[in-house]
């Protein structure tokens, strides 16, 4: 059997990671430096940067057991890297060093991950999982807890799944620490474990404190918890949740409840639940409080079981999404690019009052920039932008007045997965206000001042770089502005 180090995944990386191909890297986004890239892992500010740790196969861009690299940074933007954190070297997490958190305790900080075991011939379905603790005082040499794991297999409580019981995400409430955990009841309902501990070493079960009502995905990952005013937030990642209307139309999703979490009982009460986003390629995000006292997200800007072309030469795949800032509002949440990322503009371009009737090409080009569009629809059906136009190549979006729809399409988009994704959108002021960001092989549009999100992954030829705003029947683009943004 293979002994994975930490120093000998840090050579590999050195010593190979000139053979990357830069077609699809991206600019202003995070990636592994060689390998493969899933699920954002540790996210927190400590001793004044931005840690972000992920989820990491160093040797090939394919999933494989699991490692967690590092990245630090100061404003969540221009990632340095540093050396893979944990490796899957010990009995409890041979099978791989799955998601987890990190918290600072009396200056050290922890990591919290789950523990993968392989128990049998079939992966799938022969494996058990447990809580473990490494530990730093330099943020970056970890060490593993001598006692590992903090939970073990025992500590299951009665009617939950015994295998998937993964993605701590520990916080600190009224001077505890307090954990939620993702699982699910072995009859096909996802749901969320509550655990406290004084010293993050002991840990006593409290409570399941969601539980999907049947329609909310067979198993849930990658929990996490927070207030935001005087509301709590529940996010998590369920799995194979079944299409709802426009939503749900991933294998897996991301979800947000807003209620009131008592800590101390173990319940969380919420009314509604709502998607984080809306296009294809967002999964398991976590979220960091930092010191400006704002609620930061970052998701892995990928899908399982979809295609991802930089697996076939290119050496890496998998990508980190913008930091997102979470704002509460009303009843919901608000989801808006960081501001860091204003100071990366470059070549502004600022329009306005374009009266459109039919395409208007506009000559603009790029791989790499934010877009921001006001359209007022006026007496148009439908109205949009394409992006990454090129020979035969085109990712667009639409919004047809009718129905309120905004589409996502990227069925031309270049090589790579295909589709459409929809969601209802509400004019503002008799406004659709769209901030766009293209990163040589992603999209993120952030609508309405970020009410809703639709994130993906494209795959365009290097040259499809063009810009067409685009109307059926008369419309007014109020302004189109837009900057390059460089590294
Ligand atoms: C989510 C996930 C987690 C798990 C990790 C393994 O994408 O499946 O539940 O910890 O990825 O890499």
């Amino acid at each position: 059997m293979v002994t994975y180090t930490r120093a000998f995944a840090d050579i590999f990386i050195q010593e190979n990671k000139a053979q990357i191909l830069s077609k699809y890297r991206l600019n202003y986004h995070l990636m592994s430096e060689y390998g493969w890239m899933n699920d954002p892992n540790g996210f927190i500010q400590y001793k004044g940067e931005y840690h972000l740790f992920y989820q990491h196969y160093p040797y090939k861009p394919v999933w494989g057991p699991m490692h967690w690299g590092h990245a630090v940074c100061s404003d969540m933007i221009n990632w340095r890297y540093l050396p893979v954190a944990i490796a899957p070297d010990m009995e409890y997490d041979k099978g791989g060093c799955f998601s987890g958190s990190a918290i600072e305790k009396e200056g050290s900080l922890h990591l919290i991950y789950t523990g993968h075991v392989l128990t049998g011939p079939d992966k799938e379905h022969d494996y058990v999982q447990t809580q473990n603790l490494a530990i730093s005082t330099d943020g970056i040499t970890f060490n593993k807890w001598s006692d590992n794991p903090v939970i073990p297999l025992l500590e299951i409580p009665e009617g939950i799944s015994k295998k998937d019981f993964r993605d701590p995400k520990v916080i600190e409430r009224n001077g505890k620490y307090y954990m939620v955990l993702g699982s699910n009841d072995g009859a096909g309902n996802g749901l969320i474990l509550l655990y406290s501990s004084e010293d993050l070493i002991t840990w006593e079960f409290i409570n399941v404190i969601a539980k999907s009502d049947g329609h909310m995905g067979d198993n849930w990952e990658c929990p996490d918890i927070f207030s935001m005013g005087n509301r709590d937030v529940l996010i998590m990642s369920p799995q194979r949740v079944a299409a709802q209307g426009h939503d749900y139309h991933n294998l897996h999703s991301t979800m947000y409840m807003i209620g009131t979490f008592e800590a101390h009982q173990g319940s969380f009460q919420y009314e509604q639940y709502y998607p984080i986003d809306y296009g294809f390629d967002y999964y398991a995000p976590q979220t960091t409080l930092d010191d400006r006292g704002r609620r930061i997200m970052i998701g892995w800007m990928d899908m399982w079981e979809s295609d991802m072309p930089t697996q076939e030469g290119h050496h890496w795949a998998g990508a980190m999404s913008l930091p997102r800032e979470i704002i509460l509002s009303g009843d919901q949440l608000l989801f808006r690019p960081i501001e860091e990322i204003m100071a990366y503009r470059n070549n502004p371009l600022s329009l306005e009052n374009i009266l459109l009737d039919g395409e208007q090409n506009m000559g603009e080009q790029g791989d790499s920039y934010e877009m921001q569009l006001v359209f007022e629809p006026r007496d148009a059906v439908e109205l949009g932008v394409k992006l990454r136009v090129g020979e035969g190549e085109e990712t667009v979006i639409t919004y047809s007045t009718d129905d309120r729809l905004l589409s996502l399409n990227r069925d031309r988009a270049g090589i790579g997965p295909k589709g459409i994704r929809r969601t209802a959108i509400e004019l503002v002021d008799g406004e659709l206000a769209l901030q766009i960001f293209v990163d040589r092989s992603s999209i993120e549009i952030f609508i309405q001042g970020g009410q809703k999100v639709m994130t993906a992954r494209i795959y365009p030829g290097e040259e499809s770089l063009g810009i067409i705003v685009f109307s059926k029947g008369r419309c007014m683009v109020k302004s189109l502005c837009k900057w390059d943004l460089m590294r």
